[in-house]
């Protein structure tokens, strides 16, 4: 292997990769990409986002979701709910999601990842076939669904710093897609979710 110098004023070396992301989309018969799912909680992100993978994998896709609440039970365990601690919390699933895309993967992240700087920089650290897709459904309805009851508990004060409650969302200001799960049926806010994944993913 031959080590590229790719930061030298801190000795940090790469080795050359020896499959390329081409030669690995080739082989799965579609490119890598990282499908950034941004929306409140209770939106609709983790249910599409786990569907999407079921209908890829059994269209022979090499699929994974990156989960927010299933990440911060390991790799972010050690992160709450602070801006500064949500910054680093996407900047790391940016990181790895980044890692398995460049692998072959279609990657699906469902983070609230509820400000659009730190959104951008996701999109900066993934580089190509990133898209960023705004789950949207207002607070209302998040909150009336409220599918662990976090927004009851978040209301009479026991949870601090929620989202939509006493932190804020910032919505997307120019997502690659927005996807209103009030207004569409499941499979309808799938097929939206799929139809993308096939502009990205497609080989050349
Ligand atoms: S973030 O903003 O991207 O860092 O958040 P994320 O990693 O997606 O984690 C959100 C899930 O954590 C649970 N939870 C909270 N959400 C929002 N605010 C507060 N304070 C909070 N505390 C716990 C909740 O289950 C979120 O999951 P989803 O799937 O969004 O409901």
């Amino acid at each position: 292997l031959h080590a590229g110098a790719v930061d030298q004023s801190r000795n940090l070396y790469s080795p050359t990769q020896s499959i390329g992301s081409a030669d690995r989309a080739s082989a799965n018969g579609h490119r890598g990409a990282v499908l950034w799912l941004t929306g409140l909680s209770g939106s609709g992100k983790s249910t599409l986002a786990v569907s999407a993978e079921h209908r890829l994998f059994q269209r022979g896709r090499q699929v994974v979701v990156l989960d927010g609440d299933t990440l911060r039970q390991g790799l972010n365990s050690d992160l709450g709910f602070s801006p500064e601690a949500r910054a680093e919390n996407i900047r790391r699933t940016a990181e790895v999601a980044k890692l398995l895309a460049e692998t072959g993967l279609i990657v699906f992240v469902s983070l609230i990842s509820p400000w659009q700087a730190d959104r951008e920089k996701a999109r900066r650290i993934v580089g190509e076939n990133f898209a960023e897709i705004y789950v949207q459904a207002d607070i209302e309805t998040c909150k009336s669904r409220d599918p662990k009851g976090l927004y009851k508990k978040a209301l009479q004060g026991e949870i601090k710093n929620f989202t939509g409650i006493d932190q804020p969302y910032e919505a997307p200001e120019e997502p690659d897609l927005t996807i209103d799960t009030t207004a569409l049926t499941e499979e309808q806010a799938l097929q939206q979710l799929l139809d993308l994944v096939d502009r990205l993913c497609a080989l050349n």
